[in-house]
């Protein structure tokens, strides 16, 4: 049963397309959906986080057929890379999956069906052009001939030499880019989702959520909004892909786009299941769901407008998105000049994140990619950056912090840990910060939640600073001391918990140390008297470049 009393998180990551390897700027958008995950836990709320690899459409038959392999082979390659690469940077996805598995295949077939009973399903029938020695039917991209304005050779429906748009039909000298014999025109059949019917619902619920939206998706959606909702074709003529439940489309798969963002109710229907609740109850909105999606900006009107309008036409009950969480892009700062450059592979500065794994640990690059990430404007990614960060807060403030107050008790006393009293001031600085950090994480405002544990690292170090422990310690009443450390320890609790979402690993080390279990969203205290374990070493410093 779900218990709709209690607040409960429904947060989707982006589905990457497995053509190619994850970089930063897929790490930068999808980082912020695994600390709103692991902070909804950590209240003991309800989470369902999930994502998965979008393996279907043009983008994986482009590059299959380039290197003369199936699609499946391609799709699968990157699915496991990608697994490898959110296992390391430490995501808690509930469910990771992929678009080509039955599970989300059959249940997308069946939203399809209910999309066309609801009555957002109409067919059309247009002259396209045909290419007989394929045996297949080409889209815009699949043709190229003379542009009817310049006159040059190009393909598709707009000409990448002066720009013009067109129909397709008005190249000449059109051919097949494939095997490049002439195409004929012949009558196509497809299934088009009539979106144009959610022009006035999608205005007012945009309208009523934006206040919790990132400004460009708000910006964004208006853009989309104002041109008018054009109808979509939701059939593609492609093999590979989810088959369209219905006669007469043999040849035709669901179009990618469709069928992706519809990962999100399949994948949710999975996650619920071995739970044992639910999904549709889960996803009522009843004012206790959040409902986040996760992703870079250029993503943004397939989750503020197609992504509500499907879930609309197939199950009204449904929640629509309350946050999007739609960053901007993160740009390579050079390292020689500083300056600041967009990733492309031509200039040949793409960082994967199977790099930064094997270079960096988790925490660090985490910390960074939040207390740097993109949330209202773009940002420069530098390795020196990401060092200098790790090595300036993470080892230097965080973990210099833990080590100096561990090391002193177990050097003057034997790691045993004597009653003594928390400063009031300091504990209602914490208790503020259990507030004001977890309207930040909650709000998807993690730049700010960031910057709140590097002012509570510095704060912590200067409090020990001007208490001086070490010569408190050689006072003949050491009630001083014992209260300076109390404080300290208490502190460090709670920094473990007020850092879990963004730096899991220090967080579960130095809880550990500590005898306590699972980082939780509350307040935690030391019993009076304890003896603390081996002084671990939280982040070592990292060394320059490499
Ligand atoms: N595959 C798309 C991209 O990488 C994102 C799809 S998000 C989804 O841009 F949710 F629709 F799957
Ligand atoms: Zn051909």
């Amino acid at each position: 049963m779900v218990n709709i009393m209690k607040k409960r998180y429904f947060i989707g990551g982006a589905w990457p397309y497995a053509n190619n390897s994850l970089h930063v700027g897929h790490l930068a958008a999808l980082l912020p959906g695994d600390v709103i995950a692991r902070f909804g836990r950590m209240n003991g709320w309800e989470v369902i986080y999930v994502s998965g690899s979008d393996t279907h459409g043009t983008p994986i038959t482009e590059r299959a057929k380039r290197e003369k392999v199936t699609p499946a082979s391609i799709a699968e390659r990157y699915h496991k890379e990608f697994v490898a690469d959110f296992n390391d940077m430490l995501f808690s996805y509930d469910l990771y999956t992929a678009t080509y598995t039955d599970y989300h295949m059959n249940l997308v077939r069946e939203y399809f069906k209910k999309i066309e009973e609801h009555g957002y399903l109409y067919e059309t029938t247009e002259e396209q052009d045909y290419c007989e020695s394929c045996g297949q039917f080409l889209s815009d991209r699949e043709v190229e001939g003379r542009c009817p304005v310049c006159k040059k050779i190009t393909r598709g429906d707009q000409c990448e030499f002066c720009m013009a748009s067109f129909d397709s039909n008005a190249l000449t000298e059109k051919r097949c880019r494939t095997c490049g014999s002439t195409p004929s025109r012949k009558k196509n059949k497809h299934l088009v989702f009539a979106l144009s019917k959610f022009q006035k619902p999608i205005e007012e619920f945009s309208e009523k959520m934006a206040p919790n939206w990132r400004w460009n998706a708000v910006n964004e959606t208006k853009k989309y909004l104002s041109q008018g909702l054009p109808d979509r074709v939701a059939t593609r003529d492609l093999s590979w892909g989810i088959e369209v439940p219905k006669d007469g489309y043999e040849s035709k798969r669901v179009y990618v786009w469709i069928e992706a963002v519809l990962g999100y109710m399949t994948a949710g229907t999975a996650v619920a299941e071995k739970k044992g609740i639910d999904f549709n109850e889960y996803m009522k909105q009843d004012g206790n769901l959040n409902a986040y999606y996760v992703h870079g900006k250029d993503n943004i009107p397939f989750h503020t407008v197609i992504f509500p309008a499907l879930e609309m036409a197939i199950n009204p009950e449904w929640a629509l998105p309350t946050h999007i969480v739609s960053s901007e892009y993160i740009n390579m700062k050079n390292e020689v000049t500083s300056e600041e450059e967009k990733m492309s592979k031509s200039v040949g500065n793409i960082i994967t994140v199977r790099e930064l794994a094997d270079s960096f640990p988790a925490d660090c690059v985490r910390f960074y990619m939040i207390l740097n990430n993109p949330e209202r404007r773009d940002t420069a990614f530098s390795k020196a950056d990401l060092i200098q960060s790790c090595n300036k807060i993470l080892s230097g403030g965080f973990g210099n912090f833990v080590n100096r107050n561990l090391s002193f008790i177990k050097k003057k006393f034997g790691g045993v840990v004597q009653k003594g009293n928390v400063d009031v001031e300091v504990q209602s600085h914490i208790r503020e910060l259990y507030e004001s950090m977890g309207k930040k994480y909650d709000a998807a405002e993690l730049r700010s939640a960031a910057e709140d544990m590097v002012d509570l690292i510095s704060y912590a170090n200067k409090y020990y600073d001007e208490k001086k422990p070490w010569v408190q310690a050689k006072e003949e009443d050491l009630s001083a001391f014992w209260d300076t450390t109390a404080t300290c320890l208490y502190m460090m609790v709670n920094m473990a918990n007020l850092f879990a979402p963004i730096i899991p690993n220090g967080s579960a080390k130095l809880l550990e140390v500590l005898s306590i279990g699972e980082p939780k969203w509350s307040e935690a205290t030391l019993p009076e008297t304890f003896e603390i374990g081996e002084v671990p070493i939280l982040y070592i410093r990292l060394e320059g470049q490499k």
